[in-house]
């Protein structure tokens, strides 16, 4: 079977930036380890005035396209995932064709387009489809354009409020990809949850402490229906470990269950389970109280160890450097720590062609899939493409006053008339809500 699979990426960041220990942290009255050290994130990104999902997402997906040099002919499906969309009829996706069409002398006309939701976990399920319309052959030779893009912005004041985000990555999907083919076989977890939700309003109702048991339930229930098809998982199989990661201490928390599930070390059974309530607490233990505590020292005991620690170092921590510096960037969110482990081993110098990595993919509301990708030998020019490092250094650093007033701007209810901080610079520009960005 041809190989099908992401052919190459391009991230896009808002471009201001909140600092977490040293704006955020004094304002709320914190400690700011606990933003650096607790959810391990230094600053999050914010969409200048001039931005929104439309402008991040058709500017990452414009520079994609010059780089790889495609007209859109070579587009025969335009996909956005987003959870943070405008318009309940009309896809994202149109407006990003409308401002792309504006510098490209063909259309799109004859691409299929949608937007796809499912909190966070729409831009993994839009790279699955993507590659499932490829791989049934109705692309006619043609790639897909896959565009994760969010604000995601909660109340002020709500704990989530730290772990806020905004950008876009977009990925063309093709055979014969230059970075990396996609596994046919994939595991999910799903349930009916109402830990994060937004009915008909911008920021989410979020249940904070729940959202991660659930988070930890569904990836465990992913890993395990993914090894029924493709196999058990062992500790040395994949060179790193990409997660959704809504901030790194989750990611922390995700990789401690992960890593003890595929040592198979079952001492403790079905651990977090009884939290929320899904299956009865083992019989050896009196209480859920005696139960929770023996696990909880288990746990620390697992981390503590060397082998887990080598393993968390080489696997998943290279996977979280962008994410500590932008936040939460929902759909987006799993496909930056694809990008963050790949760039940390390029500038490592290493050669990963053919290894594997295990994709763990999440959405509130709520899902996991997990699947594997095997990296293709074009994957080091594709990285060293990117320009992420120079488009974070140069982000804008807010005020707390800045931020106060960009965080009301964003919040679809109001007037868009307030300052610029930066100025932009070829790119496509918010127009008014249900047009096209302007390129400027
Ligand atoms: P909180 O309650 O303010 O924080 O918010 P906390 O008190 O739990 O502290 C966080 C961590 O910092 C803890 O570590 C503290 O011990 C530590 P842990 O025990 O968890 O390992 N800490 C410190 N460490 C060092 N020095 C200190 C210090 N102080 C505290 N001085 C919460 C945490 C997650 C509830 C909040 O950020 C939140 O509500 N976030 C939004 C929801 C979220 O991100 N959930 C994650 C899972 S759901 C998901 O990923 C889906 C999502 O992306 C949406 C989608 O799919 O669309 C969110």
């Amino acid at each position: 079977m041809t190989a099908v699979g992401i052919d190459a990426v391009e991230i896009w960041t808002g471009n201001l930036k909140l600092d977490l220990p040293g704006t955020f942290a004094p304002e709320k009255g914190e400690d700011p380890e606990k933003y650096t050290k607790g959810l391990g994130l230094n600053a999050s990104s914010f969409p200048d005035s001039y931005e929104d999902i439309v402008t991040m997402g058709a500017n990452a997906a414009h520079r994609l396209m010059e780089r790889k040099g495609l007209e859109p002919d070579d587009i025969g499906r335009i996909d956005v995932a987003t959870e943070s969309a405008f318009d309940n009829s009309k896809p994202v996706s149109t407006y990003v064709a409308g401002c792309l069409e504006q510098v490209y002398d063909g259309d799109f006309h004859h691409a299929n387009k949608g937007e796809r939701k499912f909190a966070c976990i729409a831009g993994t399920q839009s790279l699955d489809d993507a590659c499932n319309w490829i791989r049934a052959g109705r692309n006619r030779g043609r790639s897909a354009l896959v565009i994760a893009t969010d604000t995601a912005l909660y109340a002020r004041g709500d704990a989530g409020e730290a772990t806020q985000g905004a950008g876009a990555v977009a990925m063309l999907i093709s055979e014969d990809p230059s970075l990396v083919e996609l596994s046919t076989e994939q595991g999910y977890g799903s349930a009916d949850e109402t830990d994060f939700l937004k009915p008909n309003q911008q920021f989410p109702s979020v249940d904070g402490k729940r959202s991660v048991q659930v988070y930890l339930a569904r990836m465990r229930e992913a890993l395990e229906d993914f090894e029924s098809v493709a196999g058990e998982v062992h500790e040395d199989d994949f060179v790193y470990a990409p997660f959704h990661t809504p901030f790194p201490g989750m990611v922390r928390k995700a990789a401690l269950l992960a890593y003890r599930h595929v040592i198979r070390d079952t001492s403790i059974e079905d651990e977090l389970a009884d939290e929320i309530g899904r299956q009865p607490r083992p019989e050896a233990f009196d209480s859920d109280e005696e139960y929770r505590d023996a696990l909880r020292e288990y746990m620390d005991a697992l981390k503590g160890t060397d082998r887990y620690a080598e393993w968390y170092d080489a696997t998943i921590d290279p996977t979280l450097t962008i994410s500590r510096e932008v936040g939460n960037w929902y759909t987006g969110s799993v496909h930056v720590a694809r990008v963050s482990a790949l760039k940390q081993a390029l500038e490592a110098g290493r050669d990963l062609t053919g290894e594997k990595l295990l994709v763990g993919s999440y959405g509130s509301g709520a899902q996991a899939e997990i699947h594997a990708e095997t990296i293709q030998d074009g994957w080091e020019e594709e990285l060293e493409a990117l320009n992420v490092d120079e488009q974070l250094a140069d982000r804008y650093e807010m005020a707390w006053e800045d931020y106060e007033e960009i965080h009301d701007v964003h919040n679809h209810e109001m007037d868009v008339d307030v300052e610029e901080f930066t100025t932009p610079s070829e790119e496509f520009v918010f127009d008014g809500w249900g047009r096209m960005g302007e390129r400027k």
